[in-house]
Formats: structure tokens, sequence, C-alpha cells
């Protein structure tokens, strides 16, 4: 196992040790998140979980987890996720994995949130990680026009690529694309946020801000806490 995956794992045995019987529990996507999921299952608590994705739900299922749909659940006490960036505050970019927008759901349903990473995911600044943005498939290469023109605002000078897996666009759960803008420097998280939830045709973007009630950090000395 690499060091890295040594850490999400720690981080994701870290998160699962914050889960007690009776919570509802939101699961996250993603390789960290998957350890969370393991680590969880063999907890064997009477709990109910809401998972992000399909893959995040098979591999509930796969352990005998009982899994429930967000809205129709009580309220989520604890959700857990990994994230692809974490900044100052605990900002975050989310959807490397494609399940952004069910993240997003998720997250904001939840009374807490954490986040669990590997070290080398922790920056001074987002936008080293290409951002994902989830678009409407009719007339997606219009909305990247839209996209070029709302980064243009932000002096991040890319035309963010449609995100292609073996040879074809990649459609996410809900059956939209991606798009990933690798900006370089976000230096107004916020703003960038709402100009972009402003264009039409766009579903979500990766932007997770003042999500994150804490992070568990996995390091080579051991899981660390974070707090915005
Ligand atoms: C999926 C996500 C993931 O949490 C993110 O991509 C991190 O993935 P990993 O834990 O595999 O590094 O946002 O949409």
């Amino acid at each position: 196992m690499s060091d890295a995956d040594a850490q999400k794992r720690a981080a994701g045995v870290a998160a699962a040790a914050l889960v007690e019987d009776g919570m509802v529990v939101g699961l996250g996507t993603g390789s960290t998140a998957a350890w969370f999921v393991k680590a969880l299952g063999a907890r064997r608590l009477r709990i109910t979980c809401v998972a992000t994705s399909t893959a995040t739900a098979d591999l509930a299922i796969s352990l005998g987890m009982t899994l429930g749909e967000l809205g129709e659940t009580r309220p989520i006490d604890l959700t857990v996720d990994g994230a692809d960036e974490i900044g100052p505050g605990l900002s975050l970019i989310k959807g490397g994995g494609g399940a952004l927008l069910r993240e997003k759901l998720v997250w904001e349903a939840s009374r807490r949130s954490v986040v669990i990473a590997d070290a080398a995911k922790v920056v001074t600044t987002l936008g080293k990680f290409a951002l994902p943005i989830e678009v409407t498939a009719f007339g997606h290469k219009t909305v990247q026009n839209r996209i070029c023109d709302v980064l243009a605002e932000f002096d991040i000078g890319v035309a963010p690529r449609l995100r292609i897996k073996d040879g074809a666009p990649v459609r996410t759960d809900g059956g939209n694309l991606i798009y990933d803008a690798a900006c370089g420097r976000i230096e107004e998280p916020a703003a960038l946020a709402f100009a972009l939830k402003s264009v039409t045709g766009v579903v979500e973007h990766g932007l997770f801000l003042d999500l994150a009630d804490q992070a568990l950090i996995g390091g080579p000395a051991g899981v660390t806490t974070l707090e915005p």
C-alpha cells in the first residue's frame, strides 16, 4: 500500500470512530471515503446510511449496511467524505470522482460534515486541482463558452475540458457531463462559486465552501484534526 493510501485509510478509520449507534450517516465517494465505509461496515452498528453515488451504495450494500434515500430518512447526523483539495477555512474542491452533485446535496442536508484526506490534499490556495463543473448534456458546448467568460472575469484564462474516460464523455450518476477547469489559483472562491452557479446549464460545481465542520488528515505521524 502506498503512503497516500495508508494515510487515506487512517483518516477513514478515524472517521468511522465518530459514528454512534442509531445515527443517519452520509457516505461520501472516492477511495478515501471507501476506507471510511469499510471501517464503518465492520463496526456493525445499527445505522441508516445515505450514499452519495451508486458506487458507494454498491459498496455499502456489499457490506450489509442499511441504506435510505436522501430526504426519506431522519435528518443526516454526520456525513464523511473525501476531497481533492482542502484549502483555508476548510474550503474544498471536490468532484474528482464525479459525484459532486449528490455529495453537495448530502453535505447540505447534514448536521455535521467531516472531510477525510491524505496530507497531500491540504493546500494554501485552491485551484491546482482542476475544478470539476457538472453541466447539462444538452447544449454543453454553449455552457462551456459561458463558463469561459465567467473564468475570464476572475482572470482565469483557461478553457474547461470535457472529462473523457475510455474514449467517451463521462456521465455522472444524474446523466450530466463534467468539465474540468484547471484554474491554477482560485483567489476568490466564494465569488467564483456564485458566478458559476448563475450560468444556465451549470448543474453544480466542485467548490464546497462553509460546509466542512472538521477535517481528519492522515499524515506520516498519524491523523490530525483541522477546524475551519
Ligand atoms: C468524488 C470526490 C472525492 O471525494 C474526491 O475526488 C477524492 O477522492 P479520493 O478520496 O479517491 O482521493 O469528490 O466526487
